[in-house]
């Protein structure tokens, strides 16, 4: 068999994920060259070679890439930050490895208003109506406030605020959910104002869905939608968080969205990849530079983000229910001839475990705290031989949770685990995916027991006919 290479720059299960897809091809054997966030016991032992760069620096990463050069055919990167800050443009530049990501100029993750601008030329229609308040333009906070409380004259207080900077969705605060008074906005917004320009955009009702695409920089494809839950609790309460879950129907959209919705998303990103590729192609865009968080109105969508990655823990719904080689795509990816992907038609369900200290658990639910249990290490041997019941039905990918040197699993600061269960229908890989969650032991991990509940579900599909009906 052919001997590929691969670089893969990892940040959690999303990175497991990925390395996961590429030691299951069936065309090539491959060699996986792991530059992680942390010593990712998963990747640890699927790596040919594996090195820490806790920071994820560009530079770091391209260093650990020259090292490997001969042996590595490309690479592919996960996680935003060294994306938004250009590691693909560095190791290109300093070893000629292709890498799939979007270049540096094409990472429009990298500022919300950026984004929110390139919208408004390309399809207005999906902006809310919003405005970016830049300390560059201010010399006083007072001056900023007087502005910031016209505008929420103007939309009723009904706003979302958004730093311009990437915060993994934690830095957004919304009317209604995260602040109920002038006082508490002004609060959230000026903790991010300090950093740089803000935006206060209307306030969207709708229910949310994940789009995602890879593109060849001449091609986009559109794969299927997924919904996240981002918020920390049951009943999407607390505070928003990196994700702590997701579901994907068997088919390409979800139950509360129609295909027209669907094809209306591929529409508008379409749009926006066409401006940004102009004519031909542009490798630029290569990888997942549209990974856009929509949201379904009565009137259509509304892009609330644009991501320039794959999503986590939406990407995890995807990969390993792929039909085509891995491998094979990302050559695909590189030589510019990627016009399709295949997946089973079967549906997916991920739920995540996190440590006490996440997303405020520990302050909310004390009594739900272990804090013997808290300091013990991570035991996923059970969840891994649920692989003997369930076959390919079950993957279990460590995220934030590093390898001591005793050999035994601890969770770190975030997301610790996930489960991904598969089925024929979104309950039954629900079943299997907590089935998961339930058999990691130790740290005091809590979870979200909603995640793709049929309750949930049926409240958005009620949610949208009301929207539709209005
Ligand atoms: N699921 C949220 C994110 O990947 O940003």
């Amino acid at each position: 068999m052919e001997k590929v290479g691969v670089l893969v720059v990892c940040y959690g299960s999303r990175g497991a994920a990925m390395v996961d897809a590429f030691s299951r091809s069936q065309n090539y054997s491959t060699e996986i060259y792991v530059a992680d966030k942390q010593r990712n016991p998963f990747n640890l032992e699927k790596a040919k070679e594996h090195a820490v760069v806790p920071d994820l620096d560009a530079e770091k990463i391209c260093k650990f890439a020259k090292k490997y050069e001969k042996r590595i055919d490309f690479g592919i990167v996960g996680p935003e930050k060294p994306i938004i800050n250009g590691v693909r443009d560095v190791v290109e530049k300093e070893t000629g490895i292709p890498i799939i990501c979007p270049t540096q100029e094409y990472a429009i993750e990298g500022s919300k208003v950026a984004q929110r601008r390139l919208f408004h030329k390309v399809a207005p229609g999906v902006n809310p109506s919003f405005r970016v308040f830049d300390p560059k333009g201010y010399s006083t906070v007072n001056e900023v406030k007087r502005d910031v409380n016209a505008w929420l004259d103007k939309l009723n207080d009904q706003v979302a605020v958004k730093p311009d900077r990437p915060v993994a969705g934690k830095g957004v605060g919304v009317w209604g959910d995260h602040f109920n008074t002038r006082e508490q906005l002004f609060e959230h917004f000026l903790s991010n104002y300090e950093h740089g320009p803000v935006i206060v955009e209307e306030k969207i009702e709708g229910e949310e869905s994940s789009f995602q695409a890879f593109c060849d920089g001449k091609h986009m494809v559109p794969l299927p939608e997924t919904r996240d839950y981002k918020r920390a609790f049951d009943g999407d309460k607390g505070p928003n968080t990196g994700g702590m879950g997701s579901y994907k129907d068997v088919g390409d959209w979800l139950p509360f969205m129609t295909s027209a919705d669907k094809e209306k998303e591929v529409q508008i990103v379409n749009k926006v990849f066409k401006r940004l590729r102009g004519r031909g192609s542009n490798p630029g865009l290569r990888g997942i530079p549209f990974y856009d968080a929509f949201i379904h109105t009565g009137r259509g969508p509304k892009i609330l983000e644009n991501n320039s990655r794959p999503g986590d823990p939406e990407i995890l719904n995807l990969l390993p229910i792929l039909k085509d080689d891995f491998v094979d795509l990302c050559f695909k990816i590189l030589d510019g001839n990627l016009t399709r992907v295949e997946f089973e038609k079967r549906a997916t369900v991920v739920t995540y475990k996190a440590p006490p200290n996440y997303g405020g658990f520990k302050n909310v639910f004390p009594q739900r705290v272990d804090s013997v249990d808290a300091d013990k290490p991570v035991d996923l041997s059970g969840a891994y031989r649920l692989a003997k019941k369930y076959g390919d039905k079950i993957r279990i990918y460590p995220g934030s949770i590093e390898q001591g040197d005793d050999g035994r699993t601890y969770a770190l600061g975030s997301r610790t685990v996930c489960a991904v269960g598969i089925g024929e229908d979104i309950e039954r890989a629900r079943e299997i995916s907590l089935e998961g969650l339930r058999a990691v032991k130790g740290g005091s991990l809590w979870f979200r027991t909603d995640i793709a509940s049929r309750e949930h579900i049926e409240k958005s599909v009620e949610h949208m006919k009301r929207l539709r009906n209005q």
